[in-house]
């Protein structure tokens, strides 16, 4: 590897800014990385990092020499001329893409500079161009993320595909872009700024496609008494279809399914086109989280009082964050249907206390278990299989586990006494009580 290594700039160091940061200082670069919010920064000048994503840490303390965090834009811009801009693009209240923090970002930078702005930020088709116009005499380059959190250093050090845009007259900061990417050895697609920009809000749409198409693929099996799991299998062998994003559950969650399907709608819609399929996914979406509510009234009636175990908080294994979680929704589901929810969560406890401020947090999946007449599991956290299921029946007050995630071995739970429920999961003869009795 060459010493000789740009000295890169990251503006913005939430879950894709530190995850970018850090990689790059693994290739070998000097980074300077800028956040708007002090703590933020102090914490990761002093070695201490606010999310959880597995090899993050490892590889901030291994190239924390090469490793910088400073609130000061001036300082970014005097270090490095690749400027990765990362900063958060929430939902405004119209759905579209909120780029008040990316638009901070380029009305810092110095008009007349040369630098090259790569954009990793998710953002509308057509910001690049727009951002273009403003300052003729940038340099900008779309470079979408595709990492997922709970394997985001995987991923962005092991890319399927590196995606750059570079339009005409910005040939030369592309390629200076997949310079940087060349060591991870993706698939390099070359495109321009529109199409990378779509690329990204059409690889998210696909598939949440996928999930909520598999999703109501499940609610039928119910109906007809097939096994999801059996269908996704079977569908999933095909090489034109593939297995992944193609587990029946309770729904999509996270930063940015559900963010990135309703922009690229508002997108279409903003342009006179009405993208009626992802109108379906998205609200396919929304009811699978809220068949939970009556997969447990059909066994309990109302749920008034009745004390409900939430297992899993966060939105999928491996990381921390609650963004557009299901459990959001279920829990609020439930303390509106007069239950009372009790959570364990093995990491996102801490966030779950701002998030859900009425909802017990239990110290254990075993306490949380503890009195309640049923569970449901909404994260497929790795510990919930290791779960003594006959001790859990005998604490509870009804050992009924609704199984949001098909995680766990449905026979195993009911020959330890459980009513149990999946999602589009039929009850194998081999399973069924009468068998098993
Ligand atoms: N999280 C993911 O899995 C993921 C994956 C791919 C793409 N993306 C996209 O990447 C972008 C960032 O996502 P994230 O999850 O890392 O967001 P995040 O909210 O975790 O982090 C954004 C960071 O930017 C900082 N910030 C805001 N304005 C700033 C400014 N003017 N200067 C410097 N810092 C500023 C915030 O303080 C925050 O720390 C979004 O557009 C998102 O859609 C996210």
């Amino acid at each position: 590897m060459s010493t000789e290594r740009e000295t890169i700039g990251v503006i913005g160091v939430g879950w894709v800014g530190l995850v970018t940061a850090a990689c790059f200082a693994e290739l070998g670069h000097r980074v300077i990385a800028r956040d708007i919010v002090p703590e933020k920064v102090e914490a990761l000048s002093r070695g201490e990092t606010m999310i959880h994503e597995p090899g993050l840490d490892e590889l901030l303390r291994k190239n924390a020499d090469r490793l910088t965090f400073t609130t000061e834009m001036g300082e970014v811009l005097d270090a490095a001329s690749l400027l990765f801009v990362c900063v958060d693009t929430p939902p405004t209240h119209s759905g579209d893409d909120d780029l008040s923090r990316v638009r901070t970002v380029v009305d810092e930078l110095d008009a007349d500079g040369d630098h090259v702005l790569v954009m990793k930020s998710t953002v509308p088709a057509g910001t690049g161009n727009a951002i273009r116009r403003d300052l003729p005499n940038l340099a900008y380059v779309s470079c979408p993320e595709f990492l997922k959190e709970g394997s985001a250093v995987a991923d962005f050090l092991h890319p399927d595909r590196v995606v750059i845009g570079a339009d005409p007259g910005d040939e030369a900061a592309g390629a200076m872009v997949a310079d940087l990417y060349e060591p991870l050895g993706g698939e390099l697609v070359q495109t321009d700024v529109t199409s990378a920009e779509m690329i990204k809000l059409a690889s998210n749409a696909f598939l949440a496609t996928k999930i909520s198409f598999i999703n109501e693929i499940a609610n039928v099996c119910e109906e007809v008494g097939a096994d999801v799991g059996e269908v996704s299998r079977g569908m999933g062998l095909d090489e034109r279809i593939g297995p992944r994003f193609l587990s029946a559950g309770i729904g999509w969650g996270g930063s940015c399914f559900g963010k990135d399907t309703i922009a690229l709608k508002k997108l279409a819609g903003n342009s006179g086109y009405h993208f009626q399929l992802l109108s379906a996914v998205i609200e396919v979406n929304e009811l699978q989280k809220r068949r939970v509510i009556g997969k447990l009234k059909k066994h309990l009636g109302s749920l008034a009082g009745r004390r409900i175990a939430l297992l899993g908080l966060a939105f999928k294994p491996e990381t921390d964050d609650m963004r557009d979680a299901s459990s959001l929704v279920l829990a609020g589901r439930l303390e509106g249907e007069g239950a009372e929810p009790v959570a364990y969560d093995p990491i996102a406890a801490g966030r779950a206390r701002q998030l859900l401020p009425t909802v017990e947090l239990a110290p254990s999946a075993l306490d949380a278990l503890d009195g309640a007449e049923a569970a449901v599991l909404v994260t497929e956290w790795p510990e919930f299989a290791e779960i003594d299921w006959r001790e859990a029946a005998g604490r509870m007050a009804r050992p009924l586990l609704v199984d949001g995630r098909n995680f766990l071995d449905a026979d195993e739970l009911r020959a330890a006494g459980f009513e149990y429920e999946g999602i589009g999961r039929a009850v194998s003869a081999a399973a069924a009580p009468s068998r098993a009795d």
